[in-house]
């Protein structure tokens, strides 16, 4: 039976990893995956993620089952953070929400309560988007379309396309929009387009879908969350991914969070079973571990304090290096204006050369990246950034 089935073609961002493995060139760059990176190269456990598994070892006395919906500190302590504490819809009790293995397992829950829903909407993703958001919102089976978001001539938004095209979407179809600092491009909606947005989703009647796994890592905790507050604000129903991966560094935990604002504490109740019901059909129930760590990070103000310190260190430390980067584009003579990666927010950006210039810095150079042209800027460092320009200047 197994014999019908044929090898697939590597995953093109996780793929990458094994490629830069394998590769022996010693002056070799990993800019592939989205994973923080130090001046060392290394993905660091947080600090206070550390004090908190000492809290954790010292404190948990069973591995019994967790509850479905997954540890109470934690969704309460991710909604303070993502609402802001005492949301309008937190003390109405509009928000359903359950700890979700990972933004991954959060956004695919998600799609099947929207299969659950209307199984004929449309999800809208904005073009280029993250490269597992069509195979995981896919996989639930919806219909899937794509809004321009992302100029690669002119290395911007291209805001009057999008709006365009969300004037035409149906009433009752589902708008992804990253939260913050977008994957892949690291182009972000300002606070005017945000509104924009606000005012078609209340015209045309769409419901936006918010996906936010970099939360601190563009201008800040609060700023991050700028549009999402102000749609959770104005629109009767929200739906939100989150994940904990990048701002606590609990990758391999697998720590995310699936959200539905309500228009009614009832609705609220229903979706809250439904979501569950879900989850108990692919995976019954969350792992506990990672979530438990950032319910006593986030309710601990000492410990929470620091966590916030470390996610500003590895903000600035990645719009160092992005300035870093410009500056040595520059002075190596690039022959394009490479200025618009200091505009571009959080972990990636995107180049905007051709997919083949990437393919030559990866054979040629061993600098490897996504082919649509998107770095993870952690992975540069004062070490490696030389030879990075060199190489970019060298095949322009
Ligand atoms: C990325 O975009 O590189 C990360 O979110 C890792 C992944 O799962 O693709």
């Amino acid at each position: 039976m197994l014999e019908v089935l044929k090898q697939l073609p590597a995953d093109p961002i996780l793929g990458l990893s094994s490629a830069y493995k394998q590769d022996t060139n010693p002056k070799k760059v990993d800019l592939g995956v989205g994973v923080y990176k130090d001046e060392q190269g290394r993905t660091p456990i947080l600090s206070s993620v550390a004090k908190a598994q000492k809290i954790l070892l010292a404190n948990e006395d069973s591995k019994t089952y967790i509850t479905p919906q997954g540890v109470p500190g934690y969704i309460s302590g991710m909604l303070d953070l993502l609402l802001g504490k005492g949301h309008k819809t937190l003390i109405e009790e509009r928000v359903a929400a359950v700890q979700a293995p990972g933004g991954c397992g959060a956004l695919r829950i998600l799609s099947e309560l929207l299969k659950r829903c209307n199984g004929e909407l449309t999800v809208w993703v904005s073009d280029p988007t993250w490269a597992n958001h069509i195979p995981l919102i896919g996989s639930a089976g919806l219909n899937i379309e794509t809004y321009p978001y992302f100029d690669k001539d002119q290395a911007g938004i291209r805001f009057d396309d999008m709006v365009a095209c969300l004037e035409k979407v149906n009433k009752g179809d589902v708008v992804l929009l990253h939260g913050c600092c977008h994957n892949p491009t690291g182009a972000d909606l300002t606070k005017a387009q945000w509104h924009k947005v606000l005012e078609l989703a209340q015209e045309r009647e769409f419901l936006p879908f918010l996906d936010i796994a970099y939360q601190g890592f563009g201008d800040g905790i609060d700023d991050d969350v700028y549009g999402l507050r102000l749609l959770a604000d104005n629109l009767p129903e929200l739906i939100v991914a989150a994940s904990c991966s990048k701002n606590f560094g609990l990758y391999r935990e697998r720590v995310g969070l699936a959200a539905m604002i309500t228009a009614r504490r009832e609705v609220r109740d229903a979706i809250q079973t439904q979501i569950q019901s879900i989850a108990r059909g692919i995976y019954s129930m969350p792992p506990s571990y990672g979530g438990a760590l950032v319910d006593i990070i986030l309710n601990s103000e000492e410990l929470k304090q620091e966590w916030l310190g470390e996610v500003s260190s590895m903000r600035e430390r990645m719009q160092t290096l992005r300035r870093l980067l410009v500056s040595k584009l520059e002075e190596k003579g690039a022959s394009k204006d490479f200025s618009f990666i200091n505009t571009q927010k959080g972990m990636f950006s995107y180049l905007c050369i051709s997919p083949e210039q990437v393919q030559q810095l990866r054979h040629d150079y061993a600098i490897y990246f996504v082919d649509s042209s998107r770095v993870n800027i952690a992975g540069i460092s004062t070490s490696n950034v030389d030879y990075i320009a060199d190489a970019l200047t060298a095949i322009l």
